[in-house]
């Protein structure tokens, strides 16, 4: 081989290397989409590693209601429900953004589509269900009666003369009201459930009536109050949904998908430490 030959086999090594490289790079570059969020905020889609697109929905919460959502220390929405969802969000191939819209705010965030859906330890009533669309139930709950240690309260009916705190529009409210009656001056209707118990605290009320698991986080994160909790066999099982635009018949099917698979694998349970019936 000649000079001029090799070079020309050189040129070509060089050429060949220098395309090889610029593919190298290109096929790098379309992955990027994967680990970089920040720059489709907001998006409807996102491109996934595989060049397909993930849908992403936005889901509506009330996280001031630990241990199912509230905010950690590093100011993160968490929780179990926040897990359940995110777990379903695995499961079926999607991503998930939550906001804080507040619990009253929540409803209609859903109808209007300012949220896609909605996970706030949401009880299915059927009151709700002619307004908007449930999944199947991921959790089931009971009403608990929260009172101070020294309170004679033994059972529902022994809050007939005492004044009663509950967070507003919640199913809490709703048995409290069929004891003391739709406009009665003897409930306090607060935001929140913290704001609700800060009622008790503060003396402006003698029980407070809420959800089980919140009840029970509260007396285990706040040892040093002196409150015990009254429980009333009159209360019914409640069953947890997640929440959707009423007709939104695909993400409804999408999400009880994922609810079912993670009934069968156990996963569910593991999540929420309780068995749905
Ligand atoms: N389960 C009750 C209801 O549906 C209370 C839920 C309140 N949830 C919340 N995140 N504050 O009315």
């Amino acid at each position: 081989m000649n000079f001029k030959a090799l070079s020309k086999s050189f040129l070509a090594f060089l050429l060949l290397t220098f395309a090889a490289l610029v593919l190298v790079a290109c096929g790098g570059s379309s992955d990027e989409g994967e680990t970089s969020d920040s720059s489709n905020e907001g998006a409807e889609t996102e491109q996934s590693g595989d060049g397909g697109e993930k849908a992403k929905y936005v889901v509506g919460t009330d996280a001031a209601y630990a241990p199912m959502e509230y905010i950690d220390e590093s100011g993160e929405i968490v929780g179990i429900d926040i897990d359940v969802v995110n777990a379903i969000a695995e499961e079926m191939g999607f991503e998930v953004e939550f906001q804080n819209t507040g619990w009253d705010p929540l409803f209609p965030a859903v109808k209007n589509g300012e949220v896609d859906f909605a996970v706030s330890s949401i009880t299915i009533t059927e009151e709700r269900k002619k307004e908007y669309d449930f999944t199947e139930p991921y959790y089931v709950a009971k009403q608990l009666i929260l009172v101070p240690e020294d309170s004679d309260v033994e059972k529902f009916e022994d809050l007939k003369d005492k004044r009663v705190a509950v967070q507003i529009s919640t199913t809490g409210h709703e048995v409290v009201k069929g004891l003391l009656g739709e406009t009665s001056e003897q409930i306090l209707a607060a935001d929140t459930l913290p704001v609700a118990i800060g009622e008790m605290i503060n003396g402006n009320a003698e029980a407070v009536v809420a959800d089980n698991a919140p009840v029970l986080e509260y007396m285990k994160s706040n040892p040093d109050v002196k409150f015990k909790t009254v429980e009333d066999d009159s209360f019914e099982k409640e069953y947890y949904g997640i929440m959707v635009k009423k007709g939104n018949t695909e993400l409804l099917e999408l999400l009880n998908e994922g609810i079912k698979r993670l009934k069968e694998s156990g996963k569910l349970q593991e999540i929420t430490g309780v068995e749905v019936d």
